[in-house]
């Protein structure tokens, strides 16, 4: 039997699979997914690797003063805006290996897609690779984009600590980036973002189609609830005499699930981290901090559950118990720029790949940059529809696919006025 295979594509499926691979393999915690915090040993090694393929590719690499990289193919036209086409490649703990780098992956191999075809675009073309926008290090998450755009101001970022109290600009320093350098960007430099991403959930998968041409993004915000209490000895503070942050902490999470599927259509509530203090197993905890992801298509339904939270909040706070409700991230729901998807979706067609309209629940840089310039996104399935664990897998065959399409449309953009 004859198959034909496109040598093209082989080739860059290729590539995408080792950009892919190596990445992967900065992780601080080998054989348990990839766990790629900002400005960790691993972020810097990732950091190199793309730098260093950046160069190879023929790019003018520069990083900001967050430490977000830009590779950059000069185009002919002088001060002329980007049309910029990336991701982000840090992980939450404990996730795959496409979340994220699958876009930046992309990214690098349009830019080697044009530098062998020996094309110098009219507009300059900037693959771009952001940083923390996971939040899993500093907290509510967009922040390489929500630098570059300046919705992160220098004061803000300056502010920023881990867990354990290490400042973000700190920790910059340690691995050798310097926070200095320019952080705020013109958005008058940035034609459009481009961006491809692993969809994260079912349905492509379900339908069988590798290509998902996104219309919008859900609004989320994310919220970190501090609840205060006493803390006692276990054995000798009867039960009716504590004030345990922990038990309070349950009590309210365990009313989520009924909160969101109160509110209806697609609201989704998550308490993803939660930190008990002192942490004894003897000892009553004296505070608990847990965070609430809140997402929905419609903003209404965001901000409903938000007031719900802050009422839960008041009518928990008694008997020794103090509650505080801090608001680390607050976005609308966000549709990409029409002009852009009708190009993804022509281009799409014109390379007989099958594509459909697809929504994102989950949040995106790209939802960053759409107040700011036009933007696009594409999707590719995800095996099982599994994202955010290590058991995270998309075929490489569809990010080449994706390269292709983004290839084309990256042309268009950067030649069309
Ligand atoms: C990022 O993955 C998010 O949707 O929180
Ligand atoms: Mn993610
Ligand atoms: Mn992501």
């Amino acid at each position: 039997m004859h198959v034909k295979i496109d040598r093209n594509l082989a080739t860059i499926q290729a590539r995408v699979e080792s950009h892919i691979d190596t990445l992967s393999t900065f992780t601080a915690t080998p054989g348990k997914g990839t766990t790629r915090l900002t400005y960790s040993h691993e972020d810097l090694q990732a950091r190199q690797y793309l730098k260093e393929k950046m160069k190879e590719y023929g790019l003018q690499v520069r990083e900001d003063g967050f430490g977000n990289i830009f590779g950059k193919l000069q185009g002919t036209l002088k001060d002329a805006p980007s049309v910029l086409i990336g991701s982000h490649f840090d992980s939450v703990p404990n996730g795959g290996s496409y979340d994220g780098p699958a876009g930046v992956v992309a990214g690098l191999e349009v830019a080697a897609l044009f530098a062998e075809n020996r094309l110098t675009p009219k507009y300059p073309l900037e693959v771009i690779a952001l940083v923390e926008e996971e939040g899993s290090r500093f907290g509510g998450g967009l922040m390489g984009s929500r630098g570059i755009v300046g919705l992160l101001d220098e004061e803000g970022f300056n502010g920023l600590k881990d867990k354990d109290g290490i400042y973000a600009v700190d920790a910059m320093k340690k691995m050798g980036l310097d926070p200095s350098l320019p952080k705020k960007r013109d958005p008058k430099t940035m034609k459009a973002y481009l961006e491809l991403h692993i969809e994260q959930g079912p349905i492509l998968e379900e339908k069988g189609i590798p290509i998902g041409v996104v219309e919008a993004i859900v609004g989320l915000t994310q919220l970190e609830v501090t609840v205060k209490g006493q803390a006692g000895h276990a054995g000798t503070t009867p039960m009716d005499r504590r004030a345990d942050a922990l038990v309070t902490a349950a009590k309210m999470i365990a009313q989520f699930p009924e909160l969101a599927g109160s509110e209806g259509e697609d609201t989704v509530v998550t308490t993803g981290r939660l930190n008990v203090f002192p942490n004894g197993a003897n000892v009553i905890p004296d505070k608990t901090v847990f965070t609430v992801d809140i997402r929905s298509g419609k903003e209404e339904h965001v901000q409903n559950v938000i007031e719900k939270v802050k009422e839960l909040a008041v009518s928990y706070s008694r008997n020794g118990i103090e509650i505080s409700v801090e608001q680390l991230l607050y976005i609308q729901p966000k549709e990409m720029n029409k002009d852009i998807v009708s190009l993804l979706k022509k281009t799409t067609n014109e390379l007989d790949i099958p594509n459909c309209s697809i929504n994102s629940g989950a949040g995106h840089d790209a939802m960053v940059f759409s107040d700011f310039t036009n933007v696009g996104m594409l999707f590719i399935p995800s095996k099982d529809g599994l994202s955010h664990c290590p058991e995270e897998w998309s075929d490489s065959r569809d990010v080449a696919n994706a390269v292709q399409i983004l290839f084309e449309a990256a042309k268009k953009l950067t030649e069309a006025e």
